[in-house]
């Protein structure tokens, strides 16, 4: 698929403050620093489209990106970080679930992983709580140019048996490097079949 056409739609603070749900869209999720907002620069061939940044905390807010004039790519603020104290953490976390657990047009969530950890408590409870709210996740392993070939497999091979502890079949899974440019196509791919059958792009 090729991406001709990106604009940034809105910054929303709310689900009620979100565009119409008129278009399939896709979701960024993961720990803050994770590389979310990389990730969506990288499959938009954009540099500066979503604030990156070193320090945790960067995105704050629900971003809708229009894509192609047909589907949406959402920049999520991450979670496990709180520079501004525990109540406005909560405040993050209670928008983005209101948000993941009640936007019908919510055609894939990426679950973003950083594949230098062992599986982390915190993504395994995201993950879990995803399959109990119905929400369909797909899985990003990120930074993958931090590891060697071998590192990686283990990796994420380990995260795979755990996640079969107790999902039947796992969710997609893709790895990919905004260094190294690997992944793009793949993830692509993947959302144009699944905007095939929203009857989208
Ligand atoms: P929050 O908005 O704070 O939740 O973070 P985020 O998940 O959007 O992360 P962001 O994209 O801002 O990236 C965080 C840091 O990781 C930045 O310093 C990026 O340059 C770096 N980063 C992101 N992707 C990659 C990657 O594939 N490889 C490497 N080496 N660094 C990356
Ligand atoms: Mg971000």
């Amino acid at each position: 698929m090729n991406i001709q056409d990106v604009k940034f739609i809105k910054s929303s603070p709310d689900l009620q403050s979100c565009p119409a749900e008129s278009l399939p869209e896709y979701a960024f999720a993961g720990r803050s620093n994770v590389g979310k907002s990389s990730l969506l620069n990288f499959l938009t061939n954009t540099k500066k489209l979503a604030k990156i940044s070193s320090t945790p905390g960067k995105t704050r807010l629900i971003n809708h990106y229009l894509i192609n004039n047909s589907w949406y790519l959402v920049d999520l603020p991450g979670y496990g970080f709180a520079r501004t104290g525990k109540k406005i953490k909560a405040d993050f976390q209670s928008f983005t679930s209101e948000y993941l657990l009640n936007r019908t047009s919510l055609a894939c969530l990426f679950v973003l992983i950083d594949c230098r950890h062992e599986p982390l408590k915190i993504d395994l409870e995201f993950i879990h709580r995803c399959g109990e709210m119905h929400i369909p996740i797909a899985l990003v392993f990120t930074k993958t140019d931090k590891l060697s070939e071998g590192r990686l497999l283990q990796n994420t091979d380990r995260y795979k048996r755990e996640l079969l502890k107790t999902w039947e079949i796992l969710p997609q899974v893709f790895s990919a490097s905004t260094v190294t440019r690997t992944g793009r196509t793949e993830i692509l791919n993947f959302i144009d079949k699944t905007n095939r059958v929203f009857g989208s792009g």
